[in-house]
C-alpha cells in the first residue's frame, strides 16, 4: 500500500462506516470492511508517521488506570424545563412570545441517554466531556472514540462544543441485559443508566462492545454565523453526524400555528414505539439565535427551550406488601411491593404511595390488582385500585402509630406521618448515605450496605464518627481487607476541604437541596449559620418556606454544624466582589440590534459592572443600548422615554 492508496482506504473506510453506522444504509459488507481495515493498520505499523487522526484504528482506546479526570466545559450545559400537556404548551408559547418577536420554533425528539460535549479544535475531536453538573464533567475522549457515529475530524476549524445525547438502541439494550443475565451480572435498569454507564467504563474496549450512539442536540462554544437553530443544526448534519429522526421548523403567527406543534407531538408519539432509540418526549427551541440569547437562562434552564414530555405508561399488576420506609427527615413513606412489571423497558418492582392519605384515599389493599404508571424517571405511582378484581383475601392496612425501625411513637401530621427520635436508625443510617453521596461529599465506596454495616457495629452514630475511623476497626469488619479498608478512610479524608455547598447540602435540610446550597454558599460563604430571615428571602429563588427551615435546623443543630465544619473545613468561595462605581452599576439596561461582539459578551462585561440586562423594555428600564439594525425595542424605547444609546456610547462612558 502507498501513501496514496492508504488516504484513500481512510476515505474509503469511514465513508462505509458513515453509511453504515449514520445513514442506516449500509454500502458493503462486513467482510470487505474488514479486509481494508487490516491493510490500513498494517500500513499505519510501518508508517507511523503518516497516521490520520480519522482512522479507524483511532476508535481503538486503552485502559484508564487512575479513573477520569474532571474537565471544565467551555460553555455551560443546561437542563431543561418540563411540560406534560397542550394548556401549559400554550402557556409557554405565549410566554415565549412576548420575550421574542417573530418567533419559530424547531422542535425534535428528547431522547433518553446520557448527555456528551464533543469539543473540536482544528477541525479534531480533541476532548468529549460528561455532562456532570453542567459545569464540569469527565474527560472520557478515549470512550467516546470508540462511538462511531462521532466524527473524529470535521470539516470545520474554528472551535466548537458539539452537544449530544449518548443513547442506546432498544434492541441492544434488551442483548446486554440477557448477557449480564447469564454471567450473574446486575441488569441496567433501563436504557438510560446502561448509555451512561457503558460511557464510564475503565476499559474503553468495553465501551466499544456497546454499540452506543451519538445524536447531537445542540452547540455550545462557537464561532458560527448562522442565525436560526435549524440551519446551525444543519451544518452540524453536514460533518458527519446522525441527524435527528424526526424534525420541524415552524413559524408561530397566531394560535393555530400552536396546533402544529402539538400535531407534531402528537405524530412523535404514534411513532414512538418504532424509533431505535428511547425518547421520552419532545424538545421545543426558539429558533432565532438571537432571540435566544436576548432570551437567556434561569438558575437552571434556558428560557428559549421546553421539553414537552411524552404521557407515561401504564400497566396492571398486584401488590404483594406494602413497607414502610424511614427517610432520613424521619417522614415514613409506605411502598408498594408489587409482581415485577415491565414498562417500557424497565422492571417495575416497587411503587411510591407517598403517604397514608393517599393510602385511605385510594383504598389500596395488599393484594390488590392495580394500574401503575411510570412517566420518565419518576418512582412509579399507582393510579387507580381494580376494586372489581377482589376476591375477599385482599387485606387493609393500619395508619402506623409507631415508627417501624425504632418503635417510637410517631407525629401524625395527617398527610406526613412523622418518626421524631433523632436517633433512630433509620433517620441516623439515611443521612449518613445521603451524607456520603454525590451531590453531598460523594465519599466513594460508602454506599448503603458499608454504612448500615458500620451502624450496626457501633463504629459509626453520625457522620461526625466517620472522621474517627481506624484502620483497625474497618478491616476487623467481615469482606474489609488492608486495600479496601484503606480506600474507604482515604475517600473519608478526601471529603476535607469540600466546596462549601457540599458541606451545606449534606446536612438534610429539609427544603434545602443542591441549588439552594450554592446559592447560600456564593452568597455567605462559610458564615451560612449566621444569616438572617431578611437577608435569606433576598435571595433570588428563596422562599418564606426554605428561610424557615434553614434557621430552625440551625437553631437546633449549631453546634453540631460548627464541629462538623471544625473537621471538614470546607473551603470558601470567592465572594463576587461589589462593582466599583460606573455609569452602569445597579441600572436595568436592555441590549437591541446587532453589535460589534455577541451581546452575550457584552452582556457578561455589564453584569460583571453591577448592571442587570433585561431582555425587554419596560419602564423600569434605564437604558436601550442599541446596534445595527435596532427594531421593535428601540422604538418602544423612544415611546417610554427610556434614555437610548449606541454601542459606542455606551463604551464612552465606561472609558
Ligand atoms: S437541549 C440548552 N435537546 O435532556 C438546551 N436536550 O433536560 C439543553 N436531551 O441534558 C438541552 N434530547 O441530555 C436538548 N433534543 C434534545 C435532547 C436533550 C435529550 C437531554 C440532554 C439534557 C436534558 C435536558
Amino acid at each position: 500500500m502507498t501513501q496514496n492508496e492508504y488516504n484513500k482506504a481512510i476515505d474509503r473506510l469511514n465513508l462505509y462506516a458513515h453509511h453504515y453506522y449514520v445513514l442506516d444504509d449500509p454500502i458493503t459488507t462486513d467482510e470487505v470492511y474488514d479486509k481494508l481495515y487490516h491493510e490500513v493498520l498494517e500500513f499505519e505499523k510501518r508508517n507511523p508517521k503518516y497516521l490520520r487522526v480519522d482512522s479507524p484504528t483511532q476508535r481503538v482506546g486503552g485502559i484508564v488506570a487512575d479513573g477520569f479526570k474532571k474537565e471544565k466545559h467551555l460553555s455551560r450545559m443546561w437542563s431543561l424545563e418540563d411540560i406534560f400537556d397542550f394548556q401549559q404548551l400554550k402557556k409557554w408559547v405565549e410566554k415565549s412570545s412576548k420575550l421574542c418577536e417573530n418567533m419559530t420554533l424547531y422542535c425534535e425528539p428528547k431522547y433518553d441517554g446520557a448527555s456528551l460535549n464533543l469539543i473540536y479544535k482544528d477541525g479534531v475531536l480533541i476532548k468529549a466531556i460528561t455532562r456532570g453538573d453542567g459545569s464540569i464533567g469527565e474527560d472520557i475522549t478515549q470512550n467516546a472514540k470508540t462511538i462511531r457515529s462521532i466524527p473524529l475530524k470535521i470539516e470545520h476549524k474554528e472551535l466548537i462544543e458539539i452537544r449530544g445525547e449518548v443513547v442506546i438502541f432498544k434492541d441492544e439494550f434488551e442483548a446486554i441485559n440477557e448477557q449480564r443475565i447469564e454471567h450473574g451480572e446486575q441488569l441496567f435498569a433501563n436504557a438510560r443508566n446502561a448509555a451512561a454507564g457503558s460511557l464510564r467504563q475503565l476499559d474503553s474496549s468495553i465501551t466499544a462492545s456497546r454499540n452506543l450512539v451519538f445524536l447531537p442536540y445542540g452547540i455550545g462554544e462557537n464561532s458560527l454565523t448562522q442565525d436560526s437553530l435549524t440551519e446551525r443544526m444543519e451544518y452540524i448534519y453536514s460533518f458527519g453526524f446522525r441527524p435527528a429522526p424526526m424534525r420541524l421548523t415552524c413559524k408561530i403567527e397566531s394560535e393555530k400555528d400552536v396546533l402544529q406543534i402539538e400535531d407534531f407531538y402528537q405524530e412523535m408519539i404514534d411513532k414512538r414505539e418504532y424509533f431505535d432509540m428511547m425518547l421520552d418526549g419532545m424538545v421545543i427551541k426558539i429558533d432565532s439565535i438571537e432571540s435566544q440569547d436576548e432570551m437567556g437562562y434561569t438558575v437552571k434552564n434556558p428560557r428559549w427551550a421546553v421539553a414537552y414530555k411524552f404521557p407515561a405508561v401504564e400497566k396492571i399488576t398486584k401488590i404483594k406488601d406494602i413497607i414502610m420506609q424511614v427517610g432520613r427527615s424521619g417522614v415514613i413513606t409506605p411502598v408498594a411491593i408489587v409482581e415485577p412489571t415491565h414498562i417500557e423497558g424497565v422492571v417495575v418492582e416497587r411503587a411510591t404511595l407517598h403517604n397514608f392519605d393517599e393510602i385511605q384515599r385510594k383504598d389500596i389493599r395488599i393484594g390488590d390488582s392495580v394500574i401503575i404508571l411510570r412517566s420518565g424517571d419518576v418512582i412509579p405511582k399507582i393510579v387507580k385500585v381494580l376494586v372489581h378484581e377482589r376476591d375477599g383475601t385482599q387485606k387493609s392496612i393500619k395508619r402506623v402509630t409507631n415508627c417501624p425501625v425504632c418503635d417510637s411513637e410517631l407525629l401524625d401530621e395527617g398527610a406526613l406521618i412523622k418518626c421524631q427520635n433523632l436517633k433512630c436508625e433509620a433517620r441516623v443510617v439515611n443521612s449518613i448515605i445521603y451524607f456520603a453521596s454525590k451531590p453531598c461529599l460523594n465519599i466513594d465506596g460508602l454506599g448503603e450496605k458499608i454504612v448500615e454495616t458500620l451502624y450496626s457495629e457501633g463504629l459509626v452514630k453520625s457522620v461526625k464518627d466517620l472522621f474517627f475511623l481506624t484502620l483497625q476497626q474497618l478491616m476487623a469488619l467481615e469482606g474489609f481487607k488492608e486495600k479496601k479498608s484503606r480506600n474507604l478512610l482515604d475517600a473519608i479524608e478526601n471529603a476535607k476541604g469540600c466546596e462549601c455547598w457540599r458541606f451545606i447540602n449534606s446536612l438534610s435540610i429539609e427544603h434545602i437541596g443542591e441549588v439552594a446550597s450554592k446559592a447560600l454558599c456564593d452568597k455567605f460563604a462559610l458564615h451560612v449559620s449566621d444569616v438572617t430571615k431578611e437577608q435569606l428571602i433576598e435571595i433570588d429563588g428563596f422562599g418564606e418556606e426554605m428561610a424557615e427551615s434553614l434557621l430552625e435546623f440551625i437553631r437546633v443543630n449549631r453546634e453540631s454544624i460548627a464541629e462538623l465544619q471544625e473537621i471538614l473545613k470546607p473551603k470558601a468561595p470567592e465572594l463576587k466582589k461589589e462593582a466599583e462605581e460606573n455609569p452602569f452599576k445597579s441600572k436595568t439596561v436592555v441590549l437591541t440590534g446587532s453589535m460589534s461582539e455577541p451581546r452575550g459578551k457584552i452582556k457578561t462585561v455589564l453584569e460583571n459592572l453591577g448592571a442587570k440586562v433585561s431582555s425587554s423594555v419596560s419602564k423600569k428600564s434605564d437604558y436601550v443600548i442599541y446596534g445595527e439594525d435596532a427594531g421593535s425595542k428601540f422604538d418602544k424605547a423612544l415611546s417610554l422615554g427610556v434614555t437610548t444609546i449606541t454601542e459606542e456610547q455606551m463604551r464612552e462612558m465606561l472609558r
